[in-house]
């Protein structure tokens, strides 16, 4: 490099009129990351900067049209506004997000570390009151979600199943939804019927967050799955751009992987490779939709194959529940991401995720418990970051996002420093 790194990144940062925040969003970084490559090389502090993002500043400043866009691309007004639905403020599919405004969320997510780290506690949504309907099974979203809510301040009442709800005695799901409307200032719903959520959220004013719709969608899981990828991307120097992303499993009614291909599809140059047994590939509109943003996407039958040079391998668990006349055939023991396939056909950098809850009974050949002991796998790092996102998404909803940080307070109890007892202590993550 002719300049030095903290002239080169400034001069970048002026051409395309962005902020250290955006540039370090945009370029897919944390923004203490670009603070550091930013101070002079005498600080302490000083890390240099991967080749690879001086690669890619440089192709943005050489292309004209390029360097237009991203200069005109920031967007402005709050982000509910940004990603209403219909005019109203609800998160039903992650088709509602640009890069901008997911960004954009989890830089609030991050102002919401503290308090989901149990350092600091908020009241902005005191007096708020969420519904959480859950009428199929959940544990880490129904409990999650209620949890942050609970934890901004507001309080959450719950109802779970069929059985305990007058759905059980024949009530639509539009008088349902007027009828919580009057109760409630927020609802979550998840629903075993695809499109049926987007119904709830037609017949209410109120917010509405999908909490997954049958096999459709499941917005919230794929904006913490994202925000996991980031965040383990900038503590291991990597771009997302450009990366590599196995999707692993049941890829035809799994659901979260619907909204999370569809998400990652908003980056650049990604190469998908989608790995299922035969019967239960994703769905052609949803490749195609990925597609359509240039991206290169291969399905194989074979984990070994979609495996090699993966940077995220995201395992799935398949979706019994909702098979309708499809037999398993190929899933197989050979078919479990386990550490032997891992080592054989990963680099140590290769991050491991999973959306659970995973299959630990015989013959479900789910991710296997032998990398429990291995940092590179992040699914508890993943349900950890289930909190500061969905705070993230409510206070975005409910317009509270810019009193976060001046209501914040110090905790007055005693939490652990690590909440689990296996907990990996990995350089760049902050507990
Ligand atoms: C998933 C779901 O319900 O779609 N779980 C979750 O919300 N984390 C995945 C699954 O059930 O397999």
């Amino acid at each position: 490099m002719s300049v030095s790194q903290q002239v080169f990144l400034s001069d970048a940062m002026r051409r395309l009129n962005l902020t250290r925040d955006i540039f370090a969003s945009r370029i897919g970084v944390k923004r203490r990351e670009l603070d550091a490559w930013l101070l002079s090389e005498e600080s302490r502090h000083y890390r240099p900067m991967p080749d690879v993002v001086h690669r890619f500043v440089t192709e943005i400043m050489e292309n004209e049209p390029l360097l237009k866009k991203y200069a005109e691309a920031a967007q402005t007004g709050p982000i509910r506004d940004r990603i209403a639905i219909n005019g109203k403020h609800q998160l039903l599919s992650v088709d509602q997000f640009t890069r901008e405004s997911v960004e954009d969320l989890f830089r609030i997510a991050d102002l919401m570390q503290p308090i989901a780290r149990r350092q600091k506690v908020s009241r902005v949504l005191e007096g708020a009151v969420l519904g959480n309907l859950f009428f199929e099974a959940s544990t880490r979203t129904r409990v999650s979600f209620g949890a942050a809510f609970c934890r901004l301040g507001g309080s959450v009442c719950d109802t779970t199943g069929f059985t305990f709800s007058s759905m059980a005695k024949g009530e639509s799901i539009y008088d349902t939804s007027r009828v919580l409307s009057g109760y409630v200032d927020a609802l979550v719903i998840r629903h075993p019927d695809e499109g049926s959520v987007a119904e709830f959220a037609r017949a209410t004013n109120i917010p509405v967050v999908n909490g997954g719709d049958g096999p459709g969608e499941h917005p919230s899981q794929a904006l913490l799955d994202l925000y996991t990828i980031l965040t383990e991307f900038s503590r291991l120097g990597k771009l997302l751009d450009g990366s590599h992303i196995a999707l692993v499993g049941d890829l035809k009614y799994g659901r979260t992987v619907h909204s999370l291909i569809k998400l990652l599809a908003l980056y650049r140059g990604l190469k998908f490779t989608l790995v299922s047994p035969p019967g239960l590939e994703m769905p052609s509109a949803i490749i195609d939709q990925a597609a359509k943003h240039g991206h290169v996407i291969e399905q194989t039958n074979s984990l070994q194959k979609g495996l090699s040079g993966a940077d995220v391998i995201y395992t799935t668990r398949v979706q019994k529940e909702r098979f309708q006349q499809e037999e398993l055939q190929g899933y197989v023991p050979q078919f479990q991401v386990n550490k032997s396939i891992v080592d054989a056909f990963c680099r140590d950098d290769v991050i491991i995720m999973h959306p659970l809850p995973r299959d630990s009974r015989e013959g479900a050949h789910d991710l296997s418990v032998d990398l429990n002991e291995d940092p590179r796998l992040a699914i508890f790092r993943q349900t950890d970051n289930g909190i500061p996102v969905r705070m993230a998404i409510f206070a975005v909803l409910m317009g509270v996002e810019s009193l976060v940080q001046h209501s914040l307070r110090d905790v007055t109890w005693f939490p652990p420093t690590h909440v689990g007892p296996d907990d990996t202590l990995l350089p760049g993550i902050e507990y």
